[in-house]
């Protein structure tokens, strides 16, 4: 690839200097800013993201964003993989620019704009030609969530059918229809109302097997369970209006099932008339080695939903579906901000590079490097159990190596472990998220455009966390010493 060769160096010479300081510097301690100490005493309880990574930004440039304090971090966040193209890149300031400078409207609620027929096309020519042919598009209120719930009035409006199929650790969203498709339970044990009718199967997570079998067999049984279910007439749950699934979970442990599950999945809906419903809101648009996920097991869903990078760092969220389900009254699914101009033109930007670019193909490469280190750190780490993904969507689950096993012969889940080597490499100049469950999995959601060169930095930077919070920890690693900074 030749990002670095083709646009002007994203970073200023100091900054270079940055994460080398950083990494020199683990001792460092996040004491907090007046406008944190502001943020914990104004800000809900709600709040998530500051509490386990407690920095006020100033500057975003590419891969790295810089804190109140002059501190440079990798960001391997990345708006919860929203940023393709990293942080402020050229090509996406310069469309918001062109809109700006050209005096154009920036709220047009679902009117027609030369910015919004742009961004259309762009998407529709980065679809699969065969899905793309028979699509419609629906632009939805600014969130992943909003156009999951899009999604689910589509299909039941055009089933007429109400209940619906969900996979356990799917996350799709906060609003009550996406959270009744949730697996996580956390933040839907105190609400009641949730949209009835939702039946929940087994997500293929191999390494802790629903069925205790893992891998191809786990998968087989698993399709065997969810075609009995859609078939037999006394399994006593009525036919679905849809059934919604990640192509690869996200928020549920970087869970990516194998292409012929998914074509199976692919298989047993269209033979029920299920309408498949794919979200792809964190892992569309180049981040695991295709355009799209559900590239890799060459099947198309009826309906997709689509936001986090399709902005270009800005909040859009659409769905789009076949034409046959567009049974829809006029204003069925509105909103106020639906028209969101600016992201409509950084997201039409993004879609082109990493179309034309191959930013997916850079992906899937700087994927495998990554992958490739820590497998040689797991060879090493009995702490971690399974280094799992695809392409720049990474997970890394942190065990218990003295724990019971479990009845695939796994240890349990360490989420002491993954915390402070999360909070170790962020003293480091490292950025990154806990997920899955019991929060024990790191995940790695970096910029499609970081360089092999930053994907070796990154995994020296883990390397050190790994082995400073091991020794914390006070658990033997079978590690060199030399792996901690
Ligand atoms: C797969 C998936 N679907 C839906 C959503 C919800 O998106 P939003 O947070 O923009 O509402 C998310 C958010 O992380 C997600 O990962």
């Amino acid at each position: 690839m030749q990002i670095e060769q083709r646009h002007e160096p994203l970073l200023p010479t100091a900054l270079d200097l940055g994460p080398q300081a950083s990494l020199r510097d683990a001792d460092y301690r996040f004491s907090g800013t007046a406008r944190l100490r502001h943020q914990a005493e104004v800000e809900s309880n709600a709040r998530s993201y500051p509490r386990r990574i407690p920095l006020e930004l100033r500057r975003a440039e590419g891969i790295h964003v810089q804190d109140s304090e002059g501190r440079w971090f990798i960001d391997c966040l990345a708006g919860a993989g929203t940023l393709a193209l990293g942080h402020n890149h050229p090509a996406v300031l310069q469309a918001i620019r062109g809109l700006l400078d050209g005096k154009r409207p920036l709220h047009t609620l679902d009117l027609m704009t030369e910015a919004k027929d742009d961004f259309i096309n762009e998407l529709f020519a980065s679809l699969p030609a065969e899905f793309a042919r028979d699509a419609r598009i629906q632009f939805c209120g600014p969130a992943g969530t909003d156009a999951v719930e899009a999604a689910l009035k589509l299909v039941r409006t055009a089933t007429g059918r109400s209940q619906m199929l969900a996979f356990h650790g799917a996350y799709h969203g906060m609003t009550q229809g996406a959270l009744s498709l949730m697996g996580s339970l956390g933040p839907k044990q105190y609400l009641d109302g949730m949209i009835s009718g939702v039946q929940m199967l087994p997500f293929p997570y191999s390494y802790r097997c629903p069925f205790g079998l893992g891998g191809a067999e786990g998968e087989r049984v698993g399709l065997h369970y969810i075609e009995n279910q859609l078939n037999d007439p006394e399994s006593g749950v009525l036919l679905a209006a849809g059934m919604i699934l990640e192509t690869v979970q996200g928020e549920g442990g970087v869970i990516a099932p194998s292409a012929d599950w998914l074509r199976g999945i692919r298989r047993i809906t269209r033979e029920a008339g299920v309408p498949l419903i794919l979200d792809e809101v964190q892992c569309g648009i180049g981040r695991t080695g295709k355009l799209f996920a559900f590239e890799h097991a060459g099947i198309t869903p009826d309906v997709l939903v689509l936001s986090k990078a399709i902005g270009g760092s800005l909040p859009l969220a659409v769905v789009v579906y076949h034409k046959d389900l567009d049974s829809w009254q006029p204003g069925a699914h509105a909103g106020t901000f639906r028209g969101n101009q600016m992201a409509m033109a950084a997201g039409a930007a993004t879609l082109k590079i990493v179309r034309e670019e191959r930013l997916d193909l850079h992906a899937a490469a700087m994927g495998e490097r990554l992958a490739g280190h820590f497998l040689s750190l797991q060879a090493r780490y009995p702490q971690i159990g399974e280094v799992r993904g695809r392409g720049l969507m990474l997970g890394v689950e942190m065990v218990d190596p003295q724990g019971p096993r479990d009845g695939l012969g796994h240890a349990p889940h360490n989420r002491a472990l993954a915390s402070a080597i999360q909070q170790q490499c962020l003293r480091r100049g490292l950025i990154l998220e806990v997920g899955g469950r019991h929060s024990s999995v790191l995940r790695f959601l970096p910029p499609l455009i970081i360089t092999a060169e930053q994907v070796d930095q990154v995994a020296d930077i883990f390397a050190a966390a790994l082995g400073a919070a091991v020794l914390e920890q006070g658990a033997r690693p079978s590690v060199a010493r030399n792996d901690v900074r």
